[in-house]
């Protein structure tokens, strides 16, 4: 009786997320609509396969890779799976346009573009090869002159997030800017700090297409990151996460 009390609450519960991230899993053409962040060296074909696999979506981080090391790590993750999965270019790489051509060449389905405000002549690139584009928002004035821009969605990513971070907490930009958007199309995805679903449902409700996490993938079996690496992820408290301007013990 009690299993079965559960079965009907889960599957009201799977329901009403089904309702509440259609917009976010019908872009992504994911089953979830969750994320896998990219993460420089450690989003690569296995992690990304991986997450896409089990219905979430992965992205592969280009980071500083060259165009031949991408293509290579494109169709080695296309090997792996067959569900969609997009990419994630440094608008501030050297050979952006290479990288680019790369992605259209390989059928990637989905850019995200990081690392600061693309240019709309790269944006229109990417869309005119039927791609579809996210790029993120850091604040409500530079969400709306992406869409301008005419980007397909954005990501909301807060300090509170691994990787390179901005100076507001996600929740805060997550009340300024979802509901700034609330009867416009566009998915918005959100992303820094979350760890628990209840923090995605809490995002849905307010407004979020879906979710982006990074930090939590990191200590995956799926994931190649050294497991000293991941020791530290997995051992640390909240307290232990330092804001930090070293990009390398070098
Ligand atoms: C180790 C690490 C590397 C990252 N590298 C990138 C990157 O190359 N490009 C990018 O757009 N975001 C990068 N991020 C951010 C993630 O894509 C994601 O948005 C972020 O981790 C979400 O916050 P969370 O870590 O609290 O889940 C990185 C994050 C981590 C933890």
């Amino acid at each position: 009786m009690y299993s079965y009390t559960l079965n009907v609450r889960n599957i009201i519960i799977m329901e009403k997320l089904d309702d509440l991230w259609k917009k976010g899993s019908d872009f992504l053409g994911s089953k979830f609509s969750i994320m896998g962040g990219a993460m420089s060296w450690v989003s690569e074909r296995n992690l990304v396969s991986a997450i896409s696999n089990v219905g979430g979506f992965g992205v592969i981080a280009c980071g500083a890779m060259s165009p031949e090391l991408l293509k290579k790590e494109i169709i080695g993750t296309q090997i792996l799976t067959s569900n969609p999965f997009g990419v994630n270019l440094i608008v501030m790489h050297p050979q952006l346009d290479a990288l680019v051509e790369v992605c259209i060449k390989t059928d990637v389905s989905h850019v995200v573009l990081a690392g600061g405000l693309p240019k709309k002549s790269i944006i229109q690139t990417i869309k005119n090869a039927g791609i579809k584009v996210l790029c993120f928002a850091p604040s409500l004035s530079l969400a709306k002159r992406l869409v301008k821009m005419e980007v397909d969605a954005l990501i909301i990513e807060g300090m509170e997030a691994g990787g390179h971070i901005g100076p507001v907490s996600t929740s805060v930009l997550a009340q300024e800017i979802l509901p700034y958007f609330h009867n416009e199309q566009i998915p918005i995805f959100v992303a820094g700090g979350i760890g628990r679903g209840e923090m995605i449902v809490s995002y849905l409700e307010m407004g979020a297409s879906g979710c982006q996490i990074g930090t939590l993938f990191v200590s995956t079996n799926e994931s190649i990151a050294h497991k000293n690496f991941k020791e530290i992820f997995i051992k640390s408290t909240a307290r232990d996460a330092v804001p930090s301007v070293q990009i390398s013990s070098k």
